[in-house]
């Protein structure tokens, strides 16, 4: 579904990332692991259309979308979760999804949201509540459903459980889980490597801007990843 190789990035003469191959696909959870500053942000938004890769291939349905804006990553089924969940705060839930689903028409977005208060049934709850008053892990369901307005058939997440307190983890991880189980090939960035791991089908390890490991979650043994990424990959209390 999404087929990313030799991603090039740059900030000026900076080379942040410098050959970035990952993959997702249709049904599945592919983790993405490394240290701090390796280049994921960096990657997902250069994926994504936010940021304009320098060379490189974004395959979406065989399609080579690299250096294409945001909007038209949406409208090619291609859509990023940012990192720090960027609701809008003074607008209400109902609000914010309606505004991830602003290409739809009035009916279509009806139809959708009603799939996603199906599906987040605490967004149901708090539809009029301002957003900003969501506690953090309703803020990241809030980016889920805004995500998941646009009919996406590619999400790409970056560090969804940052901030969040343990049990908060387990509940988000577990929705990204099921999004993918609803048809999505989910791209996931994710600093909690165990609570990662435990939802992922595949793992791809970024170290210092380049993809050095890739393959099955189960094979991406501690230890190996530990080599790679260090303790800090693996918190305890998680
Ligand atoms: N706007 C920017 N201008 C210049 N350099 C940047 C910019 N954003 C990121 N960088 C640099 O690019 C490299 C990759 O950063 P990036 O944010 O992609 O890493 P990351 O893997 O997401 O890290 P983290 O785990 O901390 O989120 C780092 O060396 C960082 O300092
Ligand atoms: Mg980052």
């Amino acid at each position: 579904m999404l087929e990313v190789t030799d991603l090039n990035v740059s900030y000026g003469a900076v080379n942040a990332v410098q050959g970035v191959a990952l993959r997702a696909d249709t049904g599945k959870v592919t983790l993405v692991l490394g240290a701090n500053g390796a280049g994921k942000t960096t990657s997902l938004r250069a994926i994504a259309g936010y940021h304009k890769p320098k060379s490189g291939s974004v395959l979406v349905d065989g399609v080579d979308l690299a250096g294409r804006r945001a909007h038209t990553m949406v409208r090619n089924k291609l859509v990023l979760v940012p990192e720090g969940r960027r609701v809008f705060s003074t607008l209400t839930v109902e609000e914010n999804l309606r505004i991830g689903g602003y290409r739809a028409s009035r009916g279509a977005a009806d139809a959708t949201i009603a799939e996603v208060y199906e599906q987040f049934p605490i967004l149901a709850d708090r539809k009029d509540s301002q957003a900003g008053l969501l506690s953090g892990g309703e803020q990241q369901m809030l980016a889920f459903g805004r995500a998941l307005m646009s009919q996406p058939k590619v999400i790409l997440m970056d560090e969804p459980s940052m901030g969040l307190a343990p049990t908060m983890v387990d509940s988000v991880m577990t929705k990204v889980r099921e999004i993918a189980d609803g048809g999505i090939a989910v791209l996931i960035v994710e600093q909690n490597a165990d609570a990662g791991i435990r939802i992922a089908d595949d793992v791809a390890v970024i170290t210092r801007g380049k993809t050095v490991w890739n393959g099955a979650a189960a094979d991406a043994d501690k230890a190996a990843v530990h080599a790679v990424l260090g303790e800090s990959a693996f918190d305890e209390n998680a």
